[in-house]
């Protein structure tokens, strides 16, 4: 081939492969075993000669290897990813390189993850399954293992963006939810939806749902049964929900958290989940992944997943195919497929700009 690609780790499906291939590339998968590869092993793999890389969530994009693949003829990197918080954009505009993350193809899985972890949360069904299996059912009680009725309830969503605004929809309309989010940006989809279900449902002799847009990240936090955080991380975003805030939620609330880690103060999260043992979590993401704060593996009131929100077959091999669809498109000299440099599409299309 005629240009060098290197992908970090092995990724799903042959599309992504074949794309390349095809346009001229020779492809280089690492598959060292390591699960986290450190700044020197990409040095290494990015070698003396590299047109772009495919990397991943967990290596650190900085000015270290952005200044290797300019030095090695690089144009190119994509996040296998939505999020680039581990990506230095302005480090890697600097030598000239290009950066993509691969939205959209993420979006209802990560939502559908959201939701999984909001509903597990509300029955307890992970306290449940191990009580099962420690062999401690004796027989159907009036009190056992009671949870939270959603219907009726108010979902809480902080940042309504594209994974933000799926989650609400199916919170609303498969649950019959009220809903109250907070954004910098007016979701106006996602309001007419509520609105034009509300209606329906009053149609039908139903409880109508309601729809509110929060003046702050308070309001939600204080009012919502159920919230879940869809923000970007960056240093706005950076603990968002401390321990002044967690003491604003109500005290038997769910918290579920599928965006980036430090969005939460993990600390304060494992002390308030010691102090209110009504209050539940569901978490896929983690302050300094892989590992837990100390305490929070113990609580019976949280449930923890390893970073899978986006794990569904077809979206990780879209992801992959976005990736190197993003790669292929700046060798070629076309603008990159998906640059985060620019404004997002989805907020364009459907949102007002803060007045
Ligand atoms: C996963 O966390 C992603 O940002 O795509
Ligand atoms: C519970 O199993 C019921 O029948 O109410």
């Amino acid at each position: 081939g005629k240009y060098r690609v290197v992908s970090t780790k092995p990724m799903p499906g042959t599309r992504w492969i074949n794309l390349l291939v095809d346009q001229g590339c020779r492809v280089e998968i690492c598959h060292l075993k390591k699960t986290i590869l450190s700044v020197e092993d990409i040095i290494e793999l990015i070698g003396n000669k590299c047109d772009g890389v495919i990397g991943q969530l967990t290596e650190d994009w900085g000015e270290t290897l952005f200044s290797a693949l300019s030095k090695a003829g690089g144009k190119v990197f994509s996040n296998m990813a939505v999020g680039y918080n581990n990506v230095d954009v302005e480090a890697a505009n600097k030598y000239g390189i290009a950066v993509g993350n691969t939205p959209g193809v993420l979006t209802e899985t990560t939502a559908e993850l959201a939701a999984s972890l909001s509903l597990a949360a509300a029955r307890r069904i992970v306290e449940a399954d191990g009580f099962m299996r420690a062999g401690l059912y004796e027989g159907w009680l009036p009190h056992l293992f009671v949870g939270n009725l959603l219907k009726g309830q108010t979902v809480g969503v902080i940042g309504a963006g594209r994974i933000g605004s799926a989650y609400a929809r199916m919170m609303v309309e498969g649950f019959k939810m009220n809903l109250i989010y907070f954004d910098l940006y007016q979701s106006t989809r996602l309001e007419k939806f509520v609105t034009a279900y509300g209606q329906f449902l009053k149609a039908n002799g139903e409880q109508p749902v309601t729809w509110k847009r929060a003046s702050s990240m308070e309001e939600v936090l204080r009012e919502a049964d159920l919230i879940s955080l869809h923000p970007v991380l960056d240093k706005t975003t950076y603990h968002l929900v401390n321990k002044e805030r967690l003491a604003m939620m109500k005290k038997e609330a769910i918290l579920v958290n599928c965006s980036r880690g430090p969005v939460i103060d993990e600390v304060a999260l494992v002390n308030h989940l010691r102090e209110n043992p009504m209050f539940r979590v569901g978490l896929d993401v983690f302050e300094e992944e892989p590992f837990m704060k100390p305490g929070l593996a113990d609580m019976k009131n949280a449930i923890v997943v390893p970073h899978i929100a986006s794990a569904s077959k077809w979206t990780r091999e879209g992801m992959a195919t976005l990736a190197a669809l993003n790669v292929l498109g700046r060798i070629k000299g076309y603008p990159i497929w998906s640059d985060p440099n620019r404004v997002d599409p989805f907020l364009n299309e459907n949102a007002s700009p803060p007045n």
